[in-house]
C-alpha cells in the first residue's frame, strides 16, 4: 500500500518544478498515444482513489475516474453531503481515517485552506481538483493541449487570459512563472487576480506577466487565448451583475482579430455561449476546447502515476517505453 511519510500532494502549480511540469505533460502525451493504441496498461491494480467533491463537476470527476479505472485501479466517490464532515467531524480526523482506506484522494472544494488542512493530515497523496483559489490539474492539461497544437516551445509563446481573475487564472499565473512564458491578463477592476499570487509569480518569472483592464491589449499578438466563466461556482448570485461588467471581455471574432493568425482558443469548460465566448469561436477552427477536455483524462493519469509513485509499484512501467 502507498502509505508514505512524504506523500506527493499536488495542491497548487507552485508545488511542482518546471522540470516536473514538463515531465508530467510529456508523460501524459505518451499515455494518450498508448491509450489510443488500445493496449492495456494497469499499474494501479489494487489501488483505490477517493474523490471528495463539494462542488459539481463533469470533466474533473469523470476524467479522474476514467483515468484511474484505465490504470487498473478502483474509485470511490465521496459526496461531501454523505460524509460525517457535514456533521462537524474535523478535516484532520477525516484525513487520518481516509488515509487508512485509500491510496490517493482528489478533492474539489471551496477554500484552499480545506485542501491544505486535508493534505497536512493525510499520508496518502491529496490532489486539488479545484478550489476557489486554484485549479492546478486543469492548467497542466491546458498546456499539454497547447503543446499538441503548436510547434513552438511554451516559453516562446504569449498567452492571453481574458475575463475573471479567478482560480483558473491563478493557476495560469503560477504556470507562467514556472515555465517562463509571457502571460497577459485582461480583467475588469474588482475582478483581478489575487495580488499576492500575481506579485510572487511576477517576482519569480523570467517572462512578463502583465495585468490590464483592456482585452485588446492582452490579446494583441498572442498565440493562445484563454477564458472561463464570468461567475464561478459559488458566485452564482452575482451572475447578472457580472454579465454587465464583463460584457466587453467576450472572446469573439472581432477580439481574435488582434491575435496571431494561427492563435488557438482555450476554455476549461463549462462554457456559456454568448457570454465569455461567442458560439462561432467556441465551435470554430481556432477552438481546441474538445481536445483540451479529453486531455484532462490523459493528464490525470500522469498525475496519478506520479502521486502514487506507480513507477515503484510495478517492475518498470516507464521501461515499457509508452
Ligand atoms: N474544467 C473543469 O474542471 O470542468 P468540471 O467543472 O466539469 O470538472
Ligand atoms: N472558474 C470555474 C472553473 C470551472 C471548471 C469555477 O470555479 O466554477
Amino acid at each position: 500500500m502507498n502509505k508514505s511519510p512524504n506523500p506527493r500532494h499536488y495542491l497548487t502549480v507552485s508545488d511542482l518544478t518546471s522540470d516536473e511540469i514538463l515531465i508530467l505533460i510529456s508523460r501524459a502525451l505518451k499515455l494518450k498515444k498508448f491509450h489510443k493504441s488500445g493496449q492495456p496498461y494497469r499499474p494501479a491494480m489494487g489501488k483505490i482513489m477517493g474523490l471528495l467533491f463539494e462542488k459539481p463537476s463533469t470533466r474533473t470527476r469523470v476524467s479522474f475516474e476514467a483515468a484511474m479505472l484505465q490504470l487498473g485501479g478502483n474509485v470511490t466517490f465521496l459526496s461531501s453531503t454523505d460524509l460525517q464532515l457535514k456533521r462537524g467531524e474535523p478535516l484532520k480526523d477525516t484525513a487520518k481515517v481516509l488515509s487508512r482506506y485509500l491510496d490517493c484522494l482528489v478533492i474539489r472544494t471551496f477554500g484552499q485552506r480545506i485542501v491544505d488542512e486535508l493534505a497536512r493530515w493525510s499520508n496518502i497523496p491529496v490532489i486539488n481538483g479545484l478550489t476557489d483559489q486554484h485549479h492546478p490539474c486543469q492548467i497542466l492539461s491546458d498546456i499539454m493541449t497547447v503543446m499538441e497544437h503548436k510547434e513552438k516551445k511554451m516559453r516562446d509563446m504569449k498567452v492571453a487570459w481574458v475575463g475573471d481573475g479567478n482560480n483558473v487564472a491563478h493557476s495560469w499565473i503560477q504556470a507562467a512563472s514556472r515555465l517562463g512564458f509571457a502571460l497577459a491578463l485582461a480583467c475588469p477592476e474588482g475582478y483581478q487576480p489575487d495580488k499576492e499570487i500575481l506579485s510572487s509569480a511576477q517576482a519569480e518569472s523570467g517572462a512578463p506577466i502583465m495585468l490590464t483592464t483592456d482585452p485588446q491589449e492582452a490579446v494583441e499578438n498572442s498565440d493562445v487565448i484563454n477564458t472561463d466563466v464570468w461567475a464561478s461556482m459559488g458566485h452564482e448570485k452575482e451572475a447578472a451583475k457580472r454579465r454587465e461588467i464583463f460584457a466587453p471581455y467576450q472572446i469573439n471574432e472581432a477580439l481574435l482579430g488582434r491575435a496571431k493568425t494561427d492563435a488557438i482558443v482555450l476554455h476549461c469548460l463549462p462554457a456559456h455561449r454568448g457570454e465569455e465566448i461567442s458560439e462561432d469561436v467556441l465551435e470554430g477552427p481556432r477552438s481546441v476546447v474538445w481536445d483540451q477536455a479529453e486531455n484532462k483524462m490523459h493528464l490525470q493519469k500522469a498525475v496519478l502515476e506520479w502521486a502514487m509513485r506507480l513507477e515503484e509499484a510495478v517492475s518498470s512501467p516507464y521501461a515499457l517505453n509508452i
